[in-house]
């Protein structure tokens, strides 16, 4: 499964159609070290793969659709027998010409001479200033040489303007194509959640779980996790981030995992919690419950049409009245809502888009009061949890926290496309 040359084709169109006049730069996503002289295994930026599909490190690719023979162009690194041999093989300049349909493709060390021609008489650079700041450095030292003989030329680019803007809105929308190849990861990280479920018991480690749920992205034909596995039993599931993973779980803990597999550069990101020995206390039970009707009424909110904020309102509403009900909060929701002292509780936003990047491109707000409307082929994870943290600090005004309580994590995340009658759960096949 993969993605056709022709839709990256396509989705080049669909960005030369907005920079007219001007020049994109995008460059590849810098080589990360490890440790010593051992890197970090590449995975290339995700702006870079959706208008390329090619995944080499020390890349540009240029789009200039006012250029009278090249409007796609790729800079790569050229064959290298000797290098490849240690590092792998390189496409270089001829077959990346091929294979990746450029107009025109040169060896990167030749960028700084080749890259004029296509900016003298751009109207604009768009570029976004990326992690590699020697190339940032670049690109502004180019603009500035350009701009000081401006006057005299009469042409070239006489701004710089980033492409997120430009990006976000075509990666948010899925095609045909990339909803496969995310039903793909969403279904490895399904199976991994169901054996990992069952494997699961007291006095297991923590580990031991995610190396299950890791043996199954990679048996599947995944690249591996889409970010640190989490699998966080007893206190430490309310540590949102926790990925030690390295406790022994005992009877009467929860645990929660939240794994996501990354497949063909797409990603799943699927959290469940579930009672180590397969009965929850009565506390566990109630927030459990809690959370889950938080997260099916979040979910009846995540259709065509509606604000992006109406899910994460509806979840905070359903979170606050639950938590009312059982005497963790006191007073009036609106005023608990408004003061947000709820937080103690749920500190974080209860979804993002998802797709190439786990929080995935996509814009949220489109001014300060609105938010951007839901639309099919939109993907958002549904992730609301309550997390009574073992030391927490109820907001001012708000009862203390008994002990029975404290130490319990709960989220249940599912990753959920907006379709045109309402929306499809990808992850449906995790019991909640
Ligand atoms: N696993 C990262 C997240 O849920 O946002
Ligand atoms: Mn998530
Ligand atoms: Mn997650």
């Amino acid at each position: 499964m993969t993605i056709e040359q022709s839709e990256y084709r396509q989705r080049r169109a669909a960005l030369r159609q907005k920079i007219g006049q001007g020049t994109a730069i995008f460059h590849s996503a810098p080589l990360a070290t490890m440790h010593n002289d051992v890197e970090y295994v590449y995975r290339q930026d995700s702006d870079f793969y959706y208008l390329t599909g090619f995944n080499e490190s020390q890349a540009v690719a240029v789009l200039a659709p006012h250029h009278p023979e090249h409007q796609y162009i790729l800079f790569v690194q050229p064959k290298d027998p000797l290098k490849e041999t240690w590092t792998g093989r390189l496409w270089g300049v001829e077959a990346a010409k091929e294979a990746f349909g450029a107009d025109q493709v040169y060896p990167i060390t030749d960028f700084a001479k080749e890259i004029l021609q296509y900016l003298n008489k751009a109207e604009r650079i768009y570029y976004h200033l990326g992690r590699d700041n020697s190339f940032n450095s670049q690109i502004l030292t180019l603009w500035q040489s350009l701009l000081s003989t401006y006057s005299k030329r009469g042409t070239g680019p006489i701004a710089l303007e980033d492409t997120n803007h430009l990006m976000q809105p075509l990666r948010q929308v899925k095609s045909t194509a990339e909803i496969e190849m995310m039903r793909r990861a969403v279904e490895i990280s399904t199976e991994a959640h169901n054996i990992a479920r069952n494997i699961t018991q007291a006095g297991k480690y923590e580990y031991e779980i995610q190396a299950e749920i890791e043996h199954i992205f990679r048996l599947r034909g995944g690249n591996g996790p889409a970010y640190p596995s989490i699998v966080a039993s007893g206190q430490n599931s309310c540590i949102l981030h926790y990925i030690e993973n390295n406790r022994q779980m005992l009877d009467g803990d929860l645990l929660l995992i939240d794994a996501g597999c990354s497949y063909g550069y797409y990603n799943g990101d699927i959290t469940r919690t579930f009672p180590v020995s397969g009965s929850f206390t009565p506390e566990q039970q109630a927030i459990y419950d809690l959370v889950l009707e938080a997260q099916l009424q979040a979910i009846e909110q995540v259709k065509p049409g509606l604000p992006y904020n109406t899910f994460h309102d509806r979840a905070v509403e359903v979170l606050v009245d639950g938590l009312l009900k059982l005497g963790l909060l006191v007073g009036s929701s609106e005023e608990i809502i408004e003061k947000e002292h709820y937080k103690p509780f749920y500190m974080h936003k209860t979804g993002h888009w998802l797709g190439l990047d786990v929080h995935d491109a996509g814009i949220y707000k489109c001014g300060e009061n609105t938010w951007q409307n839901l639309q099919p082929g939109h993907i958002v994870t549904v992730e609301p949890g309550i997390y009574i943290s073992p030391d927490i600090q109820p907001a001012e005004g708000q009862p203390d926290i008994p002990r029975e309580w404290r130490g319990i994590g709960i989220r249940i995340e599912d990753d959920v496309l907006v379709t045109p009658d309402g929306n499809e759960i990808l992850s449906a096949g995790v019991p909640k």
